[in-house]
């Protein structure tokens, strides 16, 4: 058994700015279920977005960041995030991270999609999340222990307050931590689909512990599917950012046509539900698409991390043709919380991907994810610094009911299943296949089940099937289309007044 004041789920951006910017005199324990830099921070290419040229406003950002998310989003938390995008940048750059500047010292602004503006911030050309994550890891101090290869499985709940989490190291040892304060921060669910860019750490467990406690989860039907991934022999393979086409790269067929032409008015830098949607039917289609790179400039040195993801596959960036398909990238639901990262359970907070802060609506803006992550978690610890008091922890917990034997699907039928029915298009009649196929594992009893005995690849997949019913419920409910959201059979936005409002999944937990 293990006590702090603050523990923290996950090591990604937002743990690791909220572990740096909590009091030192608090005691700060980071659970992550692999290693540190085995995240999808560390893999974040693009950059941070910030309005700071001087053509630029957060006004600006605040109108982009609401038009890619079709206006499902909460305009002040929008406003929040782009005030304050700035000066989290200054304050990373005049500590020593090191972002990528011009000769004079000015940093660098890169272009992406669905932006008016040059403002995206990087750092090692497209490498921004190693170079915020290692700066972020070198600033740790002693009041934080990180402890890694750890599966958190279970929140200690009484009364409706969070107390503490139960973890299962590698040797299948369970042990107990309490605190005052709990944070989710386990990213998303991208390996819910068999096409992905996230790490293959993250499989939705914040999202799946969390409701299972009795959390309020919104929005799960915005999954958003980054246009290009490098796609090999009928697999993905990691992300060519959107950056590329922000300098000039174009998507192509075989045949030498650009398919985004006609498409949109910002052609090949429309907002990335728009491409992806557009590729998918492509390769449905059986054709082939491609990043045409001939336009790009030095692309080896401002692009150094694509340049060996291709060359790791065999693709020759000489050819300047890059084989790209579309897969899943970022969940712009989760946990619901408000801007500081409280969930609806008292004792529980949700920052990054995990949470649902309603900042990206329906889609997120490229860029505005570490950006996301840097501001809550800065946010939370502010707040935690002035209102953190030492309670007596209720040992007195709810317990869960002893399982039956639960037969698990595979890996990848689970992939397989949500890529083909709850994927980039999706049909009522796909959805309903995916509810029923989802109603054979009897998720309902896993709600409950005291999980304490299984392995750490069977309560993956009990998380990803509890994630994964939450998204497919979502989607049937939400009778439009809408960023991340597209429904073939409701293929337009619907402004009515039901459907203006979160879709917000809760259980009912007694005691
Ligand atoms: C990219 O580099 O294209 C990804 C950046 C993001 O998801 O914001």
């Amino acid at each position: 058994m293990k006590q702090a004041d603050v523990i923290i789920i996950g090591s990604g951006i937002a743990a690791m700015q909220l572990a740096n910017e909590l009091r030192h005199d608090l005691n700060v324990i980071i659970l992550t279920k692999s290693k540190l830099e085995n995240g999808n921070s560390y893999l974040a290419q693009g950059g941070i977005a910030a309005a700071i040229s001087k053509n630029d406003s957060p006004h600006k950002h605040v109108i982009d960041t609401l038009e890619a998310g079709r206006f499902h989003n909460d305009l002040d938390a929008v406003q929040a995030l782009t005030k304050a995008a700035p000066s989290l940048i200054y304050h990373l750059h005049q500590e020593g991270c090191k972002f990528d500047q011009n000769n004079d010292g000015e940093l660098l602004l890169g272009m992406e999609g669905a932006h008016s503006e040059k403002r995206i911030v990087h750092g090692g050309g497209d490498a921004t999340g190693k170079t915020v994550m290692d700066f972020l890891a070198s600033q740790t101090k002693p009041n934080i222990n990180i402890i890694e290869n750890i599966f958190v499985f279970e929140l200690l709940t009484s009364k409706g307050k969070c107390y503490g989490a139960k973890g299962k190291y590698a040797n299948h040892k369970v042990e107990t931590f309490y605190a005052n304060h709990i944070v989710i921060a386990t990213g998303g669910c991208g390996q819910l689909y068999r096409y992905t860019s996230n790490a293959e750490t993250v499989t939705g467990d914040g999202i799946a512990l969390a409701y299972r406690a009795g959390a309020e989860i919104a929005d799960m039907e915005f999954i958003q599917f980054h246009p290009t991934l490098l796609y090999t022999n009928g697999k993905t393979r990691g992300l060519i950012s959107e950056a590329v086409r922000g300098e000039g790269a174009r998507l192509i067929t075989k045949y030498g046509k650009f398919i985004m032409e006609g498409v949109h008015p910002l052609g090949d830098l429309a907002p990335r539900h728009i491409v992806s949607q557009t590729i998918y039917e492509y390769i449905r289609n059986g054709e082939e698409v491609f990043l045409d790179i001939s336009d790009v400039e030095n692309f080896s040195s401002r692009f150094p991390t694509i340049t060996g993801l291709c060359k790791k596959h065999g693709v020759d960036i000489q050819e300047k043709l890059i084989p790209v398909a579309p897969g899943s990238h970022f969940l712009m639901g989760g946990i619901k919380t408000d801007l500081i990262g409280s969930s609806s359970l008292q004792g529980l907070y949700a920052i990054g991907e995990v949470a649902c802060t309603g900042v990206h609506g329906a889609n997120r803006l490229a860029s505005n994810s570490l950006l996301e992550g840097l501001f809550v978690g800065k946010r939370l610890a502010d707040w935690l610094n002035t209102n953190h008091v030492k309670e007596n922890i209720n040992l007195d917990f709810n317990f869960y009911k002893e399982a039956g034997e639960v037969a698990l699907p595979k890996l990848h039928e689970i992939k397989d299943s949500m890529m083909d029915n709850v994927g980039i298009i999706r049909t009522k009649v796909g959805l309903l296949k995916q509810k029923q196929w989802l109603d054979n594992f009897h998720i309902t009893e896993l709600l409950d089940a005291n999980l304490e005995d299984y392995t750490t690849d069977e309560l993956t997949k009990i998380f990803m099937l509890i994630t994964a019913s939450l998204i497919t419920e979502s989607a049937i409910q939400r009778t439009e289309s809408r960023g991340g959201h597209y429904r073939q059979d409701y293929p337009h936005e619907n402004d009515a007044s039901w459907l203006r409002k979160q879709i917000i999944h809760k259980r009912n937990i007694k005691g």
